[in-house]
């Protein structure tokens, strides 16, 4: 098939580039390299864009007959969407639709969207099925369930077909250590931990240890960044089988682990010690998000490869010590 991946020079974009081709697809990647980067785009053919820019999307658009288009274009920090609100719907709610009505001029009639587990809010289970309620608790999250709405109307109204994923902790770096994850500045923990871990910088933080968990601070579902292209992928297939219409999938592992639980697994892949302070919460952090994948799983087919914490954070480990870009 003929993909269009916008963002597809960013952390996860990038490893769904690479996925694509290694799969025998042709991609072009359209990004802003506003947090992406160049030396990340090694398997498709970059097109330097906004997602706001109607005209240089419907130039990209129209210049192929594209099969499908992968959206993962948006401002992804929970915290910073706090500070920032209005940019957050402006790029992500605004970027969905212009890429819609791009889209839909073009005549590319599917669409796999990046959306998160930030939709959800506090959880009221355990684990997050698909029927969770949706009441996002930061405007990250708002911005991206009002993305579903959107592209839900779009697939009612004009017969596109549509998957959006919710990720949980995207984690992890490509096995081979071509790609991996760059972001300035980094506010993510794994990131975060290694680099205290190899003693660059100021110690980590951990942002509260008053939450109701065992130990206090917040539990997430890493999910390693392959384990989510794969996802993509079998979402692609799913459209080429099903009529028009949109689903939805959860995408984690199904297990939590806490910031303490993270950085002793930091610690044991490592070999080092996680030099780390206490610090005051982080606006807009729910305690608790864990995926339930079971829809994915019998739906979609995904298994995810890496299961264990300790694998995830040892291909991140391996980026660190040795980063491309
Ligand atoms: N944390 C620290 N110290 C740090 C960084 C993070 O203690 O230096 C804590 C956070 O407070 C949080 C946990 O580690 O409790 C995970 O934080 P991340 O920043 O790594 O990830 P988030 O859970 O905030 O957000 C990520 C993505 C979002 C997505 C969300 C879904 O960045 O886009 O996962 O679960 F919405």
């Amino acid at each position: 098939m003929r993909v269009l991946v916008a963002g597809g020079a960013g952390y996860i974009g990038a490893h769904m580039v690479r996925c694509l081709a290694e799969n025998g697809h042709a991609v072009t990647v359209f990004d802003n390299l506003s947090s992406g980067h160049e030396e990340a785009v090694r398997w498709g053919r970059l097109v330097v864009g906004d997602v706001l820019d109607r005209s240089a999307l419907d130039a990209v658009l129209q210049s192929d007959h594209y099969d499908a288009v992968m959206h993962f274009c948006a401002r992804s920090l929970v915290s910073e969407s706090m500070l920032q609100p209005l940019a957050y719907y402006r790029n992500n709610v605004g970027g969905t639709l212009t890429l819609l009505e791009a889209m839909q001029a073009a005549g590319v009639g599917q669409m796999v969207f990046s959306s998160s587990a930030a939709i959800f809010g506090q959880p009221l289970s355990e684990c997050i099925d698909e029927d969770h309620p949706l009441a996002p608790i930061n405007p990250y999250g708002a911005s991206k369930w009002m993305c579903e709405q959107m592209i839900e109307d779009a697939v009612r109204a004009f017969g596109l077909r549509a998957v959006a994923l919710r990720y949980f902790n995207a984690a992890g770096a490509d096995s081979q250590g071509r790609l991996g994850e760059s972001h300035r500045p980094e506010t993510h923990l794994i990131p975060n931990m290694l680099r205290a871990a190899r003693e660059q910088g100021e110690p980590l933080q951990i942002f509260g240890d008053d939450y109701p968990t065992d130990d206090g601070t917040c539990i997430r579902d890493y999910v390693h960044v392959d384990d989510l292209a794969e996802a993509h992928l079998a979402a692609l297939q799913l459209m080429q089988r099903k009529p028009p219409g949109m689903h939805r999938f959860n995408l984690g592992n199904g297990t939590g682990f806490s910031v303490r639980e993270v950085i002793a697994a930091g610690e044991r892949v490592s070999g080092k010690k996680v030099r780390y302070t206490v610090a005051a919460r982080r606006d807009g952090d729910p305690a608790i998000l864990v995926a339930a994948s079971n829809h994915a799983r019998e739906t979609l087919g995904w298994k995810p490869f890496y299961v264990d914490i300790e694998s995830i954070i040892e291909t991140a480990w391996r980026w660190h010590c040795a980063p491309r870009y």
